[in-house]
């Protein structure tokens, strides 16, 4: 027998990836300093050092959402992974969840509870609207759910939703609160032990700059009591976290047994952008100078009368090399979304997303037929 597949031609042409200005709502474009980071040399997922390195990470998030929780790691995939799994080692098939939607975070959460055989309750706005927190607290007394979903940045209709007094609400009806924070940590404020919220995630490609792949996710006390008191294990062993506390070392036991093998590389790039965030003195304390819950990271703009949206970002994108984006699950077609994350977050990326978006206007307009 021998080869009878032969190499794929494309496979013969250099990797071709060009330079895109990411002014949508993530992947946001990540530093030298932090692409260096990454394309360090391999080294074991269970070397010392790596533990070492992981450590440091979360101390850095530890850091990034202002939390003491030991239970504090980042995930091994993207800041979806994160949300299946705090549902997967929260919810027990049976129990109840209140979910929040007004976007597409909360859609998503819904469906990934329906299919744990959870009973799923919702609080519905259209996208961009939020909830007081005396409606929360309605549904919460009303559904006697073990967990609440809120999403902070619901960056499909760029809103940053209020927290504070939320997570007292959820604990004197006995509920946890699960936060979804994937498109605003590090440009909304958030504070996860002061705001009393027991779990919280993000993902690395947004405002931490760092590349897709690795998310950020902590877990209060109150949260480790009820996922660790299961009466059965999690649907997922890849995000079980009785193993995955071992893996972060955050089980006390004195020995890393192997789980799966975590993505070094793209540690090494977290860990960076976890650096440059603490060296960014004063960033979390500046953050408390937003007054609106206008999500700072993705501005939602209408879409203009008279235009087809996808001919504008086509045009942004052929003309201008950058990425905007259009709207999301519920807010497809509504309005288009600029990501200024980060290290993208300044004067002269402002102004050149503007100048793009003022040419396609110009250019882009529909003849009335
Ligand atoms: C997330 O990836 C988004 O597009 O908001």
């Amino acid at each position: 027998s021998s080869v009878t597949i032969p190499p794929p031609a494309c496979m013969l042409r250099p990797l071709e990836a060009p330079f895109r200005y990411l002014f949508g709502p993530g992947p946001s474009n990540v530093p030298p300093r932090v692409l260096a980071a990454g394309g360090r040399p391999i080294i074991g997922h269970m070397h010392s050092e790596m533990f070492g390195i992981m450590n440091d990470i979360k101390k850095g998030i530890q850091y990034a959402f202002q939390t003491s929780n030991n239970m504090t790691l980042a995930m091994s995939g993207s800041g979806h992974t994160a949300m299946e799994c705090a549902l997967f080692n929260i919810v027990e098939p049976g129990e109840s969840v209140l979910v929040a939607i007004n976007g597409i975070w909360g859609e998503r959460v819904a469906e990934i509870s329906e299919r744990m055989g959870a009973k799923v309750h919702t609080l519905v706005k259209t996208p961009g609207g939020h909830f007081t927190n005396a409606e929360i607290e309605q549904a919460l007394a009303k559904h006697k759910p073990v967990l609440f979903f809120l999403t902070h940045g619901e960056s499909s209709a760029g809103l940053v939703h209020p927290v504070d007094g939320v997570g007292d609400i959820c604990h004197k009806y006995n509920c946890l609160l699960l936060v979804d924070s994937v498109a605003s940590l590090g440009a909304a404020p958030l504070l996860m032990d002061q705001q009393n919220i027991d779990i919280l995630y993000t993902g690395s490609q947004k405002a931490l700059n760092a590349p897709p792949g690795t998310a950020p996710i902590s877990f209060s006390e109150r949260a480790c009591h009820k996922m660790f008191n299961r009466k059965a294990k999690p649907v997922s062993y890849l995000l079980d976290m009785t193993h995955l506390s071992n893996y972060w070392g955050n089980d006390g036991k004195p020995e890393r047994t192997y789980h799966h093998t975590g993505p070094v590389s793209g540690f090494f790039a977290l860990r960076e952008s976890l650096a440059i965030l603490a060296e960014t003195v004063g960033a979390i304390c500046v953050y408390f100078l937003l007054k609106d819950l206008r999500l700072p990271s993705v501005t939602t703009i209408a879409i203009p009368e008279g235009y087809n949206w996808k001919e504008l970002l086509a045009y942004i994108m052929k003309h201008h090399r950058i990425e905007f984006t259009g709207g999301l699950g519920p807010s497809v077609g509504m309005l288009l979304r600029i990501g200024l994350m980060g290290y993208n977050c300044n004067k002269a990326n402002a102004a050149m997303a503007l100048a793009a978006l003022e040419d396609a206007l110009k250019q882009c307009r529909m003849s009335k037929a």
